[in-house]
């Protein structure tokens, strides 16, 4: 009896093991907006703009939304405003509402009028009710679309519906832009954007100190305009690392590469990392210095790995093209600087090291951005790296790496071994 208890218990843990395991892949993009736009001409303007302003890999990275698209006609004249590509941007989330609406749901609306979040809300530069947006069943069937701070005789109505794939992701035709005076509001010029009051002002104060008194402030300043995204390391972090004696034992050189280390000279945000998986350069690469690390999702997270250290993405204090900084939890240790310092021959995987000069993922080469995927084995493998979990495995201190990285692994083994299990 006892038996049979615990054996149906331990089937119930490991189903919903299975299932847990399971939810991080169906995530992986069940849509494409640019592939279900490129078939109507009529939108690609709009389409255009989705990819310029990198709103299509927020679109695809999300499940449940509508995206409210207007024809070429229509987003003339958003652009004859002459609006900087970051206002764009804004203007064209307030079109992606973070619910999913179909045809029939339109027209079956409770109450014939609610209120609906977008994505211009979700990334928070709008203020108080400014991002949502009001959906009325009008009469005579007419569906009518507006924003609180418009003007209701500008509101604009639903023309058809373009594309639906239920529970993912609804494709709209609405007769004109939704005006909105806040989401048009001129954004800030990136360049005029001061990164370290940024930092300091939202808990990375050390690190901005420190890139203020280091050279590698102005590699930062430099590809502002030209695309930066910044990993700065939260206070609590920073702040211990600064007092260890790997840092003080650096050299002046050595500490502007490990500040230049924490930057990447394109614009990638949240989502454009999450799909696009692999190795990447940072300020620090120069010639001889590789300074590159592996950005890999880890479910909904997204890690950087260095080889010595996995840290995580935990914030974004900006993202506005072509600036985005994210904040993560430890700092972003270089190969180049602390391999091996410190830990001679970490003893349970000496093998470890052994295939690593010449594995497939040492060819980091190729890491110039786009063509990532490529050399990821499987496809929608992004959780797991089967062929070199070990790749990141040791860690130099006892800093709770440990910890992380064998969980981290794990889940990556048992992926793998369910993944086996269902093909
Ligand atoms: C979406 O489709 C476009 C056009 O076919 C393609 O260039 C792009 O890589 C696709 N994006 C993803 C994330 O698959
Ligand atoms: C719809 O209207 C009725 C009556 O005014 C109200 O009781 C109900 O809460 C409303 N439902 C919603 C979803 O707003
Ligand atoms: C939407 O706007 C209409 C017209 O201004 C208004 O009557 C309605 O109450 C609004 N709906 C909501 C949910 O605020
Ligand atoms: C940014 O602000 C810091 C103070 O946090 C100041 O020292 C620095 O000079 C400012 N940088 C620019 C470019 O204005
Ligand atoms: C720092 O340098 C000192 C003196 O050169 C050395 O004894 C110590 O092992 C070094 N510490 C680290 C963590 O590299
Ligand atoms: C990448 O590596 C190959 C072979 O080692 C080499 O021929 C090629 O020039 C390298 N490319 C870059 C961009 O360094």
């Amino acid at each position: 009896m006892h038996l049979r208890t615990t054996a149906a218990l331990t089937a119930a843990f490991i189903s919903t093991t299975l299932f847990l395991l399971l939810l991080p892949i169906p995530t992986v993009n069940a849509h494409n907006i640019t592939r279900i736009l490129a078939n109507f001409p009529e939108f690609s303007t709009f389409n255009h703009y989705l990819t310029i302003t990198h709103l299509a890999d927020e679109i695809n990275n999300r499940q449940t939304i509508t995206v409210c698209a207007v024809n070429n006609a229509g987003m003339s004249d958003l652009l004859h405003k002459h609006l900087s590509l970051s206002t764009i941007k804004n203007v064209l989330s307030l079109h992606v509402l973070l619910d999913y609406f179909g045809a029939k749901k339109l027209h079956q609306i409770t109450n014939r009028t609610t209120l609906t979040a977008t994505m211009f809300q979700a990334t928070g530069t709008a203020t108080g009710s400014s991002g949502l947006v009001n959906i009325t069943d009008l009469k005579g069937g007419k569906v009518g679309l507006s924003t609180d701070d418009s003007v209701v005789t500008e509101s604009s109505v639903f023309v058809k519906s373009v594309r639906e794939i239920p529970y993912s992701i609804s494709v709209i035709q609405i007769s004109r832009m939704l005006p909105s005076a806040e989401a048009e509001a001129p954004t800030p010029e990136p360049a005029d954007v001061n990164i370290t009051s940024l930092m300091s002002a939202h808990g990375c104060k050390d690190f901005a100190e420190a890139l203020l008194a280091s050279k590698a402030m102005s590699s930062f300043a430099d590809n502002i305009n030209g695309g930066l995204s910044v990993f700065c390391v939260i206070d609590n972090a920073f702040r211990q690392f600064l007092l260890s004696p790997r840092y003080k034992n650096l050299t002046v050189g050595e500490k502007q590469s490990l500040l230049e280390y924490h930057g990447v000279p394109v614009y990638q945000s949240k989502a454009m990392l999450r799909s696009n998986n692999g190795a990447t350069n940072t300020l620090a690469t120069d010639g001889a210095s590789k300074y590159d690390f592996i950005v890999q999702n880890d479910g909904q997270d997204v890690t950087v790995k260095t080889g010595v250290v996995t840290a995580k993405i935990v914030g974004t204090l900006i993202d506005q093209q072509p600036l985005v900084i994210f904040t993560i939890d430890k700092v972003l240790l270089p190969k180049e600087l602390f391999k091996g310092a410190g830990s001679p021959a970490p003893a349970p995987a000496p093998e470890a090291h052994a295939p690593k000069a010449d594995s497939p993922k040492a060819s980091k080469n190729k890491s110039k951005n786009k063509e990532k995927h490529v050399d990821t084995p499987a496809p929608a493998s992004s959780e797991a790296p089967a062929d070199s979990p070990d790749d990141y495995s040791e860690d130099l201190e006892a800093d709770s790496d440990g910890a992380v990285e064998i969980k981290g692994f794990r889940f990556a083994a048992l992926v793998c071994m369910f993944n086996y299990l269902v093909v």
